[in-house]
C-alpha cells in the first residue's frame, strides 16, 4: 500500500524469515496417533485413556486436527479435569508449532511450556462463550531464546463450566513457523477502493481485514481455489479515516507474502466486489435462511404459529456481533421463507438476561391474560439472573408487544443452570406440560393448569445431551393411531417413548438425528393448525463464519419431522419444508440418463442458490455426487456413506438407488438423504470466484433416474 502507509509492522513474518535461511528437519514431539499417550503422563479424568479419535459424544464437530487422533479433554464432557504432561525434551529448533482449539480460560484450559518447572509460554483455545467453534488452528511459539534448554509440555484442563476443555494436536519443533503469517499495516484511506489478489490454494486461514477504530469493517476470507482472484472493497465512505490492514496469509517457500504485496488503494475496482453495506445483499448474507438484520443470534426461541404467521424469536445480542446481553429478537413469516424482523420482543430485566424458551397460544385463556377477542401468545423463557428461574411474558396483539407477568418467576430455581423451558398443551389431560433442562444430562417434565403454577411430573435423562429440550408426539408411518413421543435435546439426539400425561417412558434412544457440522438447539413450531398437521423445526446453524458482515450466525432452513419404521426400528426423519418452493425459479430436469465418469450434465449451470433433488442408481460407480461451488457432496458406494464439507452420514441404497436433496445457500450446504433419513447441514464460506455446479460419477458408470435442479430466488427480493 504505497500511499499514506506510515508504518509497516511485520509481526510474525520476521521470525519466519529469520528461520528460513538454513532450515533443519522438523522434530515431531507428538502427533497423538497412537492408542495411548505413550510416555506422556495423564492425571485426572479429562484426557481419557488415550488420544480421542476426533469428536467426542455430545461435542460440536471437532475439525482442523491432523490424522485421526488428537488430545481432546472433553472426555465425559466439560465437567472432568486433569493434566497431560510430556516427558522432558531439549529445545533444538527456533519454533514450537502446534494445533490448538477448545476453551479460552487462561491457566485453566491451556498448553504450557515449562522450563525449570516454570511456565515460559502458554496458549489457550479461542472460546469462552456459547457458540464458537471446535476447530483447531495453528499456533507457534518462538523459543529462540530457550535454545538448548530442557523443557516439558503440560496440557491443562482445570475448568469445569462452558468450554471447559482443551484440544491439542501435532506438536512439532521446527525452524519455520507453521501456519499463517500475519502482517499489520497502518493506513489512511485516500481512494475509493482497496484491491488485492488472493486464492491459489491459500485456504480459509488466509484473511484480509480492515480495522477502523477497533472494529473490523471489511473482511475477505481466502479459498482453496487453484486460481488467484482479485477482490475489491468499496471504501469510498471511509475516505480520510485511518486504520489498520491486517493480512493473514500462507507465505511462499521463500517467505514472501503475495497477498500483502498485491494490496493497493485504487480509483478503480477489479475482480469480485465485496458487498458489506447494502442490507440483506451482503456478500456472505444467506439468501433464504433467516439471519438477524444486525448483530448476534444463537438459538431459535418461541416458535409458534398464530393467524397466518410463523413467529420466530431468537437469542439475540442487540448491541454486539458476539454472544451477550441476551434478548429475544423477533421475526414473522407467512411461509417460513420470507421473514420480516420486528421490534425486539423481550428485554433483560432485574431477574436476568433472557435465555431460551418457547411460546404457545393460550386458546382457552387459562392464564387469564386475554382481554379482547384476540387470543394471547404466551412466551415462557429463562430469566438468566442469579439464580436462573423461569418466567413468562404475554401478548394480546399478535406478538407486536409483550408484557412480563408481574409475579415472575413462575418456576423458581431447581438446580445448576436450569433453563430453556419448552411448553406444550396436552389435550387429553387438558393441561400445560413443560420440558425443562436441569443440569448435566438431566431434564424434567412439569405440569400446570394456567402457565403460572408448575408442579414436577417426572425426570428424563438424555445420556450425552444437555440444554434446549423439545417434546412432541408424532404418528409412526403416518398412522395417527400409532404414535410415539419424541424427547429432544439441543445436540439433536432424541429419545422415543410414550407419555400418559404424567410420566415419559423411554422405549429407545438416544438416537442421533444430525450428521452435519452446524446444527444445534433446534425447536419445533407450536400451534400449527391441525389441517396442516406438520411438525416443523428450525435449528441454529451454530458456528458459521460471516467475516466482515453486520450480522453473526444463521438459522437452518425449516424442516418437517416424521417418524418412520426402518430396519433398525422407528426413527425420526427430517426433510426441508415444502415452502422452499416459494423461492424456486428456473427448473432444469433430467430423467433416465447415464452418468459416465468424466461427464458433467450440469456443465454451464452457475449460481449461488439451488435446490437439487436427485435419484441416482449407483450402478458400477465407486463414487457419485455433486460439486457445489467447488465443494463435494459425495456418495461412497462401498462405504455406503454420504459426505459433505468434512462431515459424513451412513446412507444405504434402496434397490441400488439413493435419493438426495441439497439446499445450497451462500454460506451453507444442507444435504438430505433418502427422504430425510439422514441430514448434513453445514456452513461454509464460498469460494467467491467459483459459481459452478457439477454432477459426477467416478470409477464406473451410474445412472440418473431423475434429477431436478431449481435455481432459487433470494427471499430478500
Ligand atoms: C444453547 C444455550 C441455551 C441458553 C442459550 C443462551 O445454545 O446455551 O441453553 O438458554 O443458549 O444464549
Amino acid at each position: 500500500m504505497p500511499q499514506g502507509a506510515a508504518v509497516v509492522r511485520m509481526l510474525l513474518a520476521l521470525g519466519l524469515l529469520a528461520g528460513a535461511a538454513h532450515a533443519a528437519d522438523d522434530i515431531v514431539i507428538a502427533d497423538f496417533e497412537g492408542e495411548g499417550y505413550g510416555d506422556w503422563k495423564a492425571e485426572g479424568e479429562a484426557f481419557g485413556p488415550g488420544p480421542a479419535r476426533g469428536t467426542l459424544p455430545s461435542q460440536m464437530e471437532v475439525s482442523g486436527f491432523e490424522g485421526k487422533g488428537l488430545v481432546n479433554s472433553f472426555y465425559k464432557g466439560d465437567a472432568t479435569t486433569g493434566t497431560l504432561t510430556s516427558p522432558e525434551f531439549k529445545i533444538e529448533r527456533r519454533f514450537i508449532n502446534f494445533l490448538i482449539g477448545g476453551g479460552m480460560h487462561p491457566d485453566e484450559t491451556c498448553i504450557n511450556l515449562l522450563v525449570d518447572g516454570k511456565v515460559v509460554r502458554t496458549a489457550t483455545g479461542p472460546n469462552d462463550k456459547p457458540g464458537g467453534t471446535e476447530r483447531l488452528d495453528g499456533h507457534s511459539w518462538d523459543v529462540g531464546d530457550l535454545a538448548g534448554k530442557t523443557a516439558r509440555l503440560q496440557i491443562v484442563d482445570k475448568h469445569t463450566g462452558g468450554w471447559g476443555h482443551i484440544n491439542i494436536d501435532q506438536i512439532v519443533q521446527s525452524d519455520r513457523r507453521s501456519g499463517t503469517v500475519e502482517t499489520v499495516q497502518d493506513l489512511r484511506i485516500e481512494k475509493d477502493y482497496i484491491v488485492f489478489e488472493m486464492g491459489a490454494r491459500q485456504g480459509p486461514r488466509t484473511q484480509v481485514n480492515l480495522v477502523i477504530d477497533g472494529k473490523t469493517v471489511r473482511s475477505t476470507v481466502g479459498s482453496s481455489s487453484e486460481k488467484p482472484c482479485w477482490f475489491t472493497w468499496d471504501v469510498s465512505a471511509l475516505k480520510g479515516k485511518s486504520g489498520q490492514l491486517r493480512i493473514a496469509e500462507m507465505p511462499g517457500p521463500d517467505g514472501s507474502c503475495p497477498v500483502r504485496a498485491s494490496c493497493t488503494q485504487s480509483d478503480q475496482s477489479k475482480g469480485i466486489v465485496m458487498i458489506v453495506d447494502q442490507l440483506y445483499r451482503e456478500t456472505y448474507r444467506p439468501q433464504f435462511h433467516f439471519t438477524p438484520a444486525r448483530n448476534w443470534t444463537n438459538d431459535p426461541n418461541g416458535c409458534v404459529f398464530y393467524k397466518g404467521e410463523y413467529h420466530l424469536f431468537f437469542q439475540h445480542n442487540p448491541t454486539g456481533i458476539d454472544w451477550g446481553n441476551m434478548t429475544w429478537g423477533h421475526a414473522v413469516s407467512p411461509d417460513l421463507v420470507h421473514w420480516k424482523q420486528l421490534e425486539h420482543a423481550i428485554h433483560p430485566d432485574k431477574l436476568g438476561t433472557i435465555f431460551s424458551g418457547s411460546a404457545v397460544v393460550d386458546w382457552n385463556n387459562t392464564a387469564g391474560f386475554q382481554t379482547g377477542d384476540e387470543k394471547v401468545i404466551v412466551c415462557i423463557y429463562t430469566s438468566a439472573g442469579d439464580p436462573f428461574t423461569q418466567s413468562i411474558a404475554y401478548s394480546g396483539d399478535r406478538g407486536r408487544t409483550f408484557t412480563k407477568y408481574e409475579k415472575n418467576p413462575v418456576l423458581g430455581h431447581i438446580v445448576g443452570g436450569n433453563r430453556d423451558p419448552k411448553v406444550l398443551w396436552h389435550a387429553p389431560t387438558k393441561k400445560w406440560v413443560m420440558a425443562l433442562y436441569l443440569d448435566k444430562n438431566d431434564y424434567a417434565l412439569f405440569e400446570s393448569p394456567d402457565l403460572k403454577a408448575w408442579t414436577k411430573l417426572c425426570d428424563v435423562v438424555v445420556p450425552g445431551a444437555g440444554e434446549c429440550p423439545d417434546f412432541f408426539e408424532l404418528p409412526v408411518d403416518g398412522d395417527t393411531k400409532n404414535t410415539r413421543w419424541v424427547f429432544w435435546a439441543a445436540n439433536n439426539s432424541y429419545l422415543l417413548g410414550t407419555f400418559d400425561g404424567k410420566t415419559f417412558t423411554k422405549e429407545s434412544g438416544p438416537h442421533p438425528s444430525n450428521w452435519g457440522g452446524n446444527c444445534y438447539a433446534a425447536q419445533t413450531w407450536s400451534d400449527v393448525p391441525p389441517a396442516d398437521g406438520r411438525r416443523l423445526q428450525i435449528a441454529w446453524m451454530s458456528g458459521g463464519k460471516y467475516p466482515g458482515m453486520p450480522f453473526n450466525q444463521q438459522m437452518s432452513f425449516p424442516t418437517e419431522l416424521a417418524l418412520r419404521t426402518t430396519p433398525e426400528g422407528i426413527r425420526l426423519t427430517k426433510k426441508p419444508a415444502r415452502e422452499i418452493e416459494k423461492v424456486h425459479a428456473k427448473k432444469h430436469a433430467w430423467a433416465d440418463k447415464p452418468l459416465k465418469p468424466g461427464e458433467n450434465l450440469l456443465a454451464g449451470l452457475e449460481g449461488e442458490l439451488f435446490d437439487i433433488r436427485a435419484e441416482i442408481e449407483v450402478g458400477k460407480a465407486a463414487e457419485v455426487g455433486f460439486v457445489l461451488r467447488g465443494q463435494k457432496a459425495a456418495y461412497d458406494v462401498a462405504k455406503k456413506t454420504v459426505s459433505c464439507l468434512g462431515h459424513t452420514a451412513p446412507l444405504a441404497p434402496v434397490e441400488g438407488r439413493i435419493r438426495l436433496q441439497i439446499l445450497l445457500d451462500r454460506t451453507s450446504i444442507e444435504v438430505y438423504g433418502n427422504d430425510g433419513l439422514i441430514s448434513l447441514p453445514t456452513c461454509f464460506l464460498p469460494d467467491l470466484a467459483n459459481r459452478e455446479l457439477g454432477v459426477y460419477a467416478e470409477g464406473g458408470e451410474a445412472r440418473i433416474r431423475s434429477l431436478e435442479v431449481f435455481a432459487l430466488k433470494s427471499a430478500w427480493e
